[in-house]
């Protein structure tokens, strides 16, 4: 008997990605996709995933205990992607907080009750706030989150830790540094800053970049993100929390001179001053325990993935033009 996977958020950037390795795995028998918006981009990302026989697609919100639990019937692993990001100051705090803390609750109740055997869950290096100067994060280290965002992250963890400690059911959570590549969504800043600068190079324009473009952040490919999600599944430890990343850190200039040299543009970019003070600096998370536990390291080098995103872009801009 094969594996029967469950992706709760599977029409997302990374859920889709996830869901293709899924269908391409030999072990994997049925892949069910619980999401709650099957909005275009969402189908689009899933246009190749729902040719497969194995996958089968529902909607559903994981607000919604009962509806939930039934569409998780029959499943013995669960990867939950499902979420709402960023939205700090934008007065969607309580709703991020029923979808990211609540919504993990009701998935790791319905785990338990229907004897799943592992639930691994998306959390973010937002859990760790900001700390000046270089700093290297472990996950052993105290979550100081600075948005309410990383606070329902930290919620998510907790209830992980504890399902796993004393429920019988089996948890990890991976810690994501900034995810980029093909189905990169416009729901985060940082997200915005590397779609925007390739595409204004598409369609041969200045890109306008806020700040001096030193601001340093810890980009992880969306691919890799997918795989550390399988091999926090398979893997002989669980209870566990673990950074996904590179250990690295680049410069927005390093990421406009790539995408530039790939896109072939002669367009040199314009450093605006920041319309609101905030740096967006990230510190850079420590990829250590992932390698040692999970076997898992982040291969994909910038200029691949950034190359794999330009891809992406190009064809999504081609129809319009
Ligand atoms: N993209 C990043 O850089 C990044 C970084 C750190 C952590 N994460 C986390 O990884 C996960 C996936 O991120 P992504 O960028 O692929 O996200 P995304 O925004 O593309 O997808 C989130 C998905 O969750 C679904 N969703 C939202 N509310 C729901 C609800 N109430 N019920 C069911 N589904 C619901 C959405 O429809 C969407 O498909 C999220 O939990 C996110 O917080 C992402």
């Amino acid at each position: 008997m094969g594996i029967n996977a469950c992706v709760i958020g599977g029409g997302s950037m990374i859920g889709s990605h996830l869901v293709d390795q899924l269908v391409a795995d030999s072990e994997v028998d049925t892949v069910t996709i619980i999401d709650a918006v099957f909005a275009p981009d969402t189908q689009a990302n899933l246009a190749k995933a729902v040719e497969s026989p194995k996958v089968t697609v529902h909607e559903g919100d994981i607000r919604n205990y009962d509806q939930l639990r039934s569409l998780m019937q029959g499943t013995d692993e669960v990867y939950h992607l499902a979420g709402v990001m960023s939205l700090d100051g934008l007065g969607k705090e309580r709703w991020m907080w029923e979808v990211n803390a609540d919504g993990c609750f009701n998935v790791l109740e319905a785990a338990r009750d229907l004897g799943v055997r592992r639930v691994v869950a998306s959390s973010s290096a937002a859990v760790y706030g900001e700390i000046p100067g270089d700093s290297l994060f472990e996950e052993s280290g105290y979550p100081r989150p600075r948005t309410v965002y990383g606070a329902t992250k930290v919620a998510t963890e907790a209830l992980c830790i504890a399902y796993d400690g004393s429920m019988g059911l089996e948890t990890n959570v991976l810690r994501y540094g900034i995810v980029y590549g093909p189905r990169l969504h416009r729901r985060a800043k940082s997200s915005l800053l590397v779609s925007d600068i390739i595409d204004a190079f598409l369609r041969d324009e200045q890109p306008i970049i806020q700040g001096d473009g030193s601001e340093e952040m810890e980009w992880v490919y969306v691919g890799d993100v997918a795989r550390a999600n399988i091999a926090a599944m398979r893997s002989e430890c669980s209870g566990e929390v673990f950074n996904v990343g590179t250990g690295r850190s680049n410069s927005t200039r390093e990421l406009v001179e790539i995408a530039k040299r790939i896109t072939g543009s002669t367009q040199e970019p314009k450093y605006v001053k920041p319309e609101t003070p905030h740096k967006f600096t990230q510190n850079i998370m420590s990829a250590t325990k992932a390698e040692k536990r999970l076997g898992f390291v982040a291969e994909t080098p910038l200029e691949v993935g950034i190359g794999h995103q330009i891809e992406f872009q190009r064809a999504r801009l081609e129809p319009t033009r």
